[in-house]
């Protein structure tokens, strides 16, 4: 089994969160945790067995090998690596997370299933969490998917003295667990590195996560740790960093490396950058509130083209004009010309908003039409069947800006001259102060690269370098002290109240 192309195979390998190890990551990973001096390593999601071929090259048969997975299909995948019936003779088949071994290892190295929590059965989530609770002392957010989970268990069954080696997805450091779980490890464990990748150096291309790599010590915490970026993929300079024993220089031109405390790294956010100064005393959630856009439910039934809004009679007070898609808004500002070249290009713009408006008292081509949505059994899909009457939709005010939230380079503010609202491909910002000079000032802010350089800090970070930030996060935003002062709002934030999170 390979790293997945097609949509079958794609589905597949998110059930069981797939994706196999390149060699020259899996021998500097193999690297560090054999460093501990074990000749034990261990292997809680075997896979394809790249940790354990690694292993094999760096030590050869010396070395014992353990593991655990749960599909057979990737044990023969395993053997039809090169791996011998002796080399899997210590992998079982059996499930990590709700079954740990109990013995202790000194050297784990993982890279653990990419499950989401939704994909977790309720019994499987109920035991986690249950576990992770009893672990550090408190409950860990609904959000956090089975690797999370692989990465507790895989600390709880580290000796002391032990090494951790664990490649996975970036938003271990920036999910809203983060806190909870890295102030956790941070007491407990020393962190060696962290190893991020460029977006050209991804040990998974065609993958859509933004992979990190964690070098833990089961010792005391350390004040400060190694920040590594691979700029290029391949190669075996990785191996020969960990090797020379983590140096803060390295000969390679395709590492860079900075010294980062531990401090400002968990609180930044370990897959981030280092934050150069942190002059900013305000964040967005002092001046606006974030929303996200109207959830429909059912966009192909409530959100429709002007034409043929007009085809089905339904008058046009029961619609409010909306966008629909991201790339729908792609002037600054987005103004009334915009929303009606849209209109002509056919693209849908209107969204039925009713209201509790008795059924019978609407317009009679109205009603035929919900007659339809109900025959099609609309009033029964997810989040509508919540609704009473099933028709009812969310009501948002046009905001004076929004937010498009997701992309590479395509996250941004922009300002809303129309009465447009958005549904849920864009956030909707309502400024407390919606004075016109208010939102010119804002405006300024928003715009500046300064504050737009800080959408990192509270972004998650994907695959290709996009960034992806959710309204709670936005609210978080810093808001650098000059850029405010040079709009004249430094005096006019509101009481601190929030503070800056992963
Ligand atoms: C991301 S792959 C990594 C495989 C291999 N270690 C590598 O790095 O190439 C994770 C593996 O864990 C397995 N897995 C998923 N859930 C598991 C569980 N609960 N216990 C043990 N293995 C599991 C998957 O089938 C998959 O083969």
């Amino acid at each position: 089994m390979l790293v997945p192309s097609g949509g079958a195979k794609r589905e597949a390998l998110r059930v069981n969160g797939q994706f196999w190890t390149p060699d020259w990551v899996a021998d500097a990973m193999v690297a560090y945790a054999l460093q501990s001096g074990s000749d034990i390593l261990f292997d809680p999601g075997v896979g394809a067995g790249a940790f354990l071929r690694a292993g094999r090259r760096l030590r050869g048969t010396r070395l014992q090998l353990r593991g655990r997975e749960i599909d057979p299909a990737a044990l023969v995948a395993a053997s039809d690596s090169g791996l011998s019936p002796e080399d899997m003779a210590g992998v079982e088949l059996r499930d990590f997370a709700l079954h740990p071994p109990n013995e202790k290892f000194n050297a784990v190295v993982a890279n653990p299933p990419y499950v989401r929590h939704h994909r977790l059965s309720e019994a499987a989530k109920r035991s986690l969490h249950s576990f992770a609770r009893d672990l550090i002392g408190r409950s860990i957010d609904g959000r956090a998917g089975l690797h999370v989970f692989f990465l507790l268990r895989c600390l709880n069954v580290l000796a002391p003295g032990g090494r951790l080696a664990f490649i996975v997805s970036a938003d271990i450091c920036e999910g809203v667990y983060a806190r909870t779980l890295w102030s956790w490890i941070a007491s407990r464990f020393c962190l060696d590195a962290v190893v991020t990748f460029a977006p050209e150096a991804t040990p998974f291309p065609g993958v859509d996560t933004n992979a990190v790599l964690l070098l833990v010590r089961h010792d005391a915490p350390q004040k400060d740790f190694a920040w590594v970026r691979v700029a290029t993929a391949g190669g075996d300079s990785l191996t020969q960093w960990v090797n020379s024993g983590l140096p803060n220089a390295s000969k390679f031109s395709s590492l860079e490396i900075t010294r980062r405390t531990a401090e400002e790294g968990f609180a930044t956010g370990l897959s981030r950058a280092p934050v150069e100064s942190d002059t900013a005393r305000h964040c967005l959630g002092d001046f606006a509130r974030v929303m996200r856009g109207i959830a429909t439910g059912q966009n192909e039934f409530f959100f429709m083209t002007a034409k043929r809004a007009e085809e089905l009679e339904i008058p046009k007070r029961y619609f409010v004009p909306a966008i629909g898609r991201m790339r729908d808004v792609q002037t600054e500002p987005f103004t009334t010309d915009d929303l009606r070249e849209l209109e002509a290009a056919n693209r849908p713009t209107r969204l039925l908003s009713l209201g509790d408006e008795p059924r019978d008292q609407l317009p009679v081509a109205l009603q035929r039409y919900l007659q339809t949505g109900k025959e099609a059994n609309i009033p029964a899909c997810t989040l509508i069947a919540t609704r009473k009457p099933w028709y009812r939709m969310e009501r948002r005010t046009p905001p004076p800006f929004f937010f498009a939230y997701l992309g590479r380079r395509a996250v941004r503010f922009i300002r809303n001259q129309t009465e447009a609202v958005p549904l849920t491909c864009l956030l909707c910002i309502y400024p407390f102060d919606s004075s016109a000079d208010n939102l010119e000032r804002l405006w300024q802010v928003f715009s500046d690269p300064r504050t737009l350089a800080n959408l990192r800090l509270v972004g998650k970070s994907y695959g290709d370098g996009a960034l992806k930030v959710e309204p709670r996060s936005l609210q978080q935003l810093q808001l650098p002290d000059e850029v405010l002062l040079e709009a004249g709002l430094l005096s006019r934030a509101r009481p601190k109240q929030h503070e800056l999170g992963f």
